[in-house]
């Protein structure tokens, strides 16, 4: 049997960030589990925003042929998505709303459409993820939004959200290395995520 396939988001534009780094620490247990691991940074990948033509709402496809299609088709070919995405102006960073309003082509596939996001039987029920976030401050509901956002995004794409990972106070760039409760958390929900890693 072909071993799984991860699509990992980086959506911070800072090179090395923090959530970048928990993406890849999570990668690399995944690629030691013999699962094929994809990281895509967004802000090398050229697309636009949404531009609210509806064209979805009619083929449930964006009309718009960029970096971001060729990239939803990486993730609906997964089983695992994980979004890393930092907090910028209390909500979700600007990168990773842009990508997530591109998804509106699944939401009208759904629910205007009634179609299914993947039709591979295997993929609809094993679809799984995880979310990631950095915050440099400790404000009470610092992720409020972006945790919501995210969700969203989950939603739309039938990927079952099995955890939001937050780390309040991480401001630097790297400074999340010196983070151990974090790495190890991250390394937990990694190996949960799939079942051919080795604890
Ligand atoms: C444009 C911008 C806006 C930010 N806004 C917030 C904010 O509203 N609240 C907060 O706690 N941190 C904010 N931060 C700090 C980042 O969340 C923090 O540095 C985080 O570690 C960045 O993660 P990254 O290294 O993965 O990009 C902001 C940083 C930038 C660059």
């Amino acid at each position: 049997m072909p071993g799984e396939l991860c699509v990992g988001l980086a959506c911070s534009p800072r090179r090395d960030g923090n959530t970048t780094l928990l993406l890849e620490s999570a990668a690399e247990i995944l690629r030691s589990g013999s699962v094929e691991t994809e990281i895509y940074r967004l802000a090398d990948i050229d697309f636009s925003p949404c531009m609210a033509c509806e064209g979805c709402s009619a083929t449930g496809r964006c009309v718009i042929d960029d970096g971001a299609m060729h990239l939803y088709d990486r993730i609906l070919k997964a089983e695992i998505v994980i979004m890393a995405a930092p907090v910028f102006s209390m909500g979700i960073c600007a990168h990773a709303k842009m990508f997530i309003d591109r998804a509106q082509q699944f939401w009208a596939s759904k629910y205007l459409l009634n179609r299914q996001v993947v039709e591979d039987g295997h993929l609809r029920r094993s679809r799984r993820g995880i979310f990631i976030s950095c915050a440099g401050t400790r404000i009470d509901g610092v992720f409020e939004g972006t945790v919501r956002v995210a969700r969203y995004f989950f939603k739309m794409l039938d990927i079952r959200l099995a955890g939001a990972y937050c780390y309040p106070g991480v401001d630097g760039r790297g400074d999340i290395l010196s983070h151990k409760a974090a790495l190890d958390e991250i390394r937990d929900a990694s190996i949960k995520l799939s079942p051919d890693v080795k604890k």
